[in-house]
């Protein structure tokens, strides 16, 4: 099979002996996007950092093939002091990459090209969230982690941006998304990756895991019953 696939192999990480995440045997393979979802504490956060080989794993590992270069969207975006512009810049120049005309394309795709040349930190949160994003996409990975992208979005932003997610799926770049809007997650996903307590609860196609979840943890998240 060719594109972008993950495998994790017994993956587990913890911090001074306590472990956030255990245990953990999957593979993600190419296509619709994934999402990884499950209660607040999970371990969503955690496993997107040892996905995208910001954490090194405590036990286990994460296995790649088919992936050039990855990008990952944060639950908070971290941006620089500097122009929008610069901020993609920055990016592009630290990935190697020499080619300007991808700032003005990233931002049109996020339907935020006016902003190009205004201080980034002092764009709202949503605007922030979609530079971001715009920055992400500039170093078209071949695949994307994204950290709950549309939380701090208005309704109107969070459908601008599935969209673009869409676009981008469909372009064939593997995009791996946490996020808490089941409704989000029955839009998009391909398939869903159910975390609770650190442990890979259910791993099902995003059809059959709304339709007929197996677990038992599934099928209380799913009724939005808080999970012990
Ligand atoms: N460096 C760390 N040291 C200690 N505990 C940590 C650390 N990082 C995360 N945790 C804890 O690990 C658990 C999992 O955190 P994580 O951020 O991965 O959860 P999450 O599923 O993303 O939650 P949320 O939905 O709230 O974003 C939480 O209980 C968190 O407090
Ligand atoms: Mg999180």
């Amino acid at each position: 099979m060719s594109g972008p696939m993950l495998r994790a192999e017994g993956l587990g990480y913890s911090v001074g002996g306590l472990p956030l995440l255990q245990g953990l045997d999957f593979t993600i393979g190419p296509g619709a996007p994934s999402f990884i979802i499950g209660p607040n504490g999970a371990g969503k956060s955690t496993l997107l950092r040892l996905l995208h080989r910001l954490l090194p794993p405590s036990t286990g590992q994460v296995l790649s093939a088919g992936i050039g270069r990855q990008a990952m969207l944060f639950q908070k975006p971290v941006l620089l002091r500097r122009s929008v512009a610069q901020n993609i810049a920055h990016a592009l120049s630290l990935a190697g990459i020499q080619e300007p005309g991808r700032i003005p394309a990233a931002l049109e795709e996020v339907g935020l090209p006016h902003l190009a040349h205004r201080p980034a930190r002092l764009l709202s949160g949503g605007e922030q969230q979609r530079v971001a994003l715009a920055r992400a996409l500039a170093l078209r990975p071949d695949i994307l982690f994204l950290d709950e992208p549309t939380a701090s979005l208005d309704p109107a932003a969070t459908r601008a941006v599935e969209a673009i997610l869409a676009r981008t799926a469909q372009r064939g770049v593997k995009i791996v998304m946490t996020t808490h809007d089941l409704h989000q997650a029955r839009r998009l996903a391909g398939e869903i990756l159910l975390l609770h307590q650190g442990r890979l609860v259910e791993q099902a196609a995003a059809g059959t895991f709304f339709s007929s979840p197996a677990s038992a943890e599934a099928q209380a998240f799913l009724r939005g019953d808080i999970l012990e």
